[in-house]
């Protein structure tokens, strides 16, 4: 029945509205995602939880980028179909990229599923929800031609959270030949600019002092401006950094070949853009690249690390490797190892090769698995002494951190520096939501803590090393 139900409690008979449990997989596109159908069901009389055993609507939000991600669904539908035991009008939703992968197919595999629904039409789940049930089962996986976004209602972000997500970019023309991303999530596609600070501009009243900007392929952000004329993700962030109240401003996940000459001195010439940049390699032999179609080689990478680093010295860089692509020896797995020891990451996301059906890759000969996982564990032995060197540089350093919630320990803070480096640190809750200096005193396996040192910081981060 509609976005209510009517429930016994203690005899009598009540109403109350029906509840939503949004799960996100995968990458931070999903989790802003998440948010926004979360805030569609909530417009349409739905209230939000965080504990799927008291849902009638529960969406998971799923990635498709590696067969384990997707495998994991199937498994956690099985689970959650027992809830019906407890509230028979439960609705199960598959939302994301392997609802766009796999469409009905998913109903056919798992029929406890009511809803299908692609990461094009989250503008429409409310009908959907609205349609599905007593034993009826809906899919919505289309490509519309207007964005979803415009259809979306605006973005509720929760109060007192500091930290927020911001999608200006969904989709990629670059068919890396390893990727499903195009095929589920499209063509490159740009939100307008004044749609992207309208947004901005919402989060910062609510709360907002560090905004990330998301796109599947960030940097080739090329939305039209109010005048018509196009925006590059530099011009954006420029044009961001004037509202007041926002204090910082990142984004992920960039492509070499997308990052041009105004986005590096962006790091420079705006003092909000953070320093960090994701900046996925994937491998570092030429042949592999190449198989790869990632259109650059290791030394333009290399080249480019350099260039970045010559202009901002401090900056940390990440990346995403895949270890094991069809057709890697040795040899190209030592020139990835090369290639780290050149670049030197502060973090690193690194996979063994995944095929994906409908992907190039996926139909060449592949790689013994003892090999791929073999590799994998070398290069992480590595990545991670790298991540801890990087961690340790800061230790005795004094560095801006803005605080965004209560630590595990009693008084504790936790915060992000602006090398995004977690920091834990013993503070008052009214150091939440601002900036304040801190002393790094020890780096632990995944974050950093110090001592609290400061005043309150001006505004725009800490001064600036060049
Ligand atoms: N197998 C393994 N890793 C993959 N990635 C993308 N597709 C695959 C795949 N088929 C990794 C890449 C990418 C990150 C988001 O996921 O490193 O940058
Ligand atoms: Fe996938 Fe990124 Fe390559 Fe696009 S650029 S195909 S999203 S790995």
């Amino acid at each position: 029945m509609g976005s209510s139900s009517l429930i016994r409690q203690a005899g009598i008979f009540v109403v109350r509205p029906n509840k939503i449990f949004v799960k996100s997989y995968g990458c931070q596109m999903n989790v802003y995602d998440s948010g926004r159908m979360a805030d569609a069901m909530v417009k349409s009389g739905y209230a939000e939880t965080k504990d799927c055993a008291e849902a009638d609507l529960i969406v998971l939000n799923t990635c498709h980028i590696r067969e384990k991600a997707t495998e994991k669904i199937y498994s956690e539908v099985g689970r959650l179909k027992a809830l019906r035991k407890k509230n028979p009008d439960l609705k199960i939703a598959v939302a994301g990229c392997v609802a766009q992968a796999e469409g009905t197919e998913i109903q056919r595999r798992q029929p406890a599923v009511d809803i299908v629904v692609g990461p094009q039409a989250y503008h429409r789940l409310p009908d959907l929800v609205a349609k599905a049930g007593s034993g009826t089962s809906v899919a919505d996986t289309d490509f519309p031609l207007r964005s979803k976004f415009s259809r979306l209602p605006r973005n509720r972000l929760p109060r007192g959270q500091v930290t927020a997500f911001l999608t200006i970019q969904e989709g990629c023309d670059k068919f890396c030949t390893f990727c499903v991303v195009p095929y589920t999530r499209g063509a490159e596609d740009s939100r307008p600019a004044a749609e992207v600070v309208e947004e901005a501009n919402l989060l910062v009243e609510r709360g907002a002092r560090d905004i990330t900007l998301l796109g599947q392929n960030v940097n080739s952000y090329n939305g039209v401006g109010p005048d018509g004329g196009k925006r590059s993700l530099a011009d954006l962030i420029v044009e961001l950094s004037k509202i007041e109240a926002l204090k910082r401003i990142r984004f992920t996940t960039s492509h070499p070949r997308d990052m041009s000459q105004d986005l590096i001195d962006a790091f420079v010439e705006c003092d909000k853009l953070m320093p960090y940049l994701h900046l996925p390699v994937q491998s570092g032999s030429d042949r592999i690249l190449r198989a790869m179609n990632r259109r650059h080689t290791a030394r333009q990478y290399v080249d480019l690390i350099r260039r970045i680093r010559g202009r901002r010295p401090d900056i940390v860089i990440s990346g995403d490797f895949i270890v094991a692509f069809p057709g890697e020896t040795e040899e190209d797995f030592l020139q990835t190892i090369e290639l780290v020891e050149e670049v030197s990451y502060g973090r690193s996301y690194s996979f063994k090769y995944s095929p994906r059906p409908g992907t190039p890759a996926a139909a060449l000969p592949q790689i013994d698995g003892d090999v791929a996982s073999e590799r994998l564990a070398r290069l992480q032995r590595l990545l991670r002494k790298q991540q801890q060197e990087c961690q340790r540089n800061f230790v005795g350093r004094t560095v801006s951190v803005l605080f965004e919630r209560k630590g595990r320990k009693p008084g504790q803070l936790v915060g992000k520096s602006e090398h995004l480096h977690a920091v834990h640190a013993q503070a008052t809750a009214d150091c939440l939501g601002q900036i304040r200096k801190v002393e790094i005193v020890r780096s632990e396996a995944n974050s950093l803590s110090g001592k609290l040192v400061s005043v309150r910081e001006p505004v725009g981060g800490s001064p600036r090393r060049r």
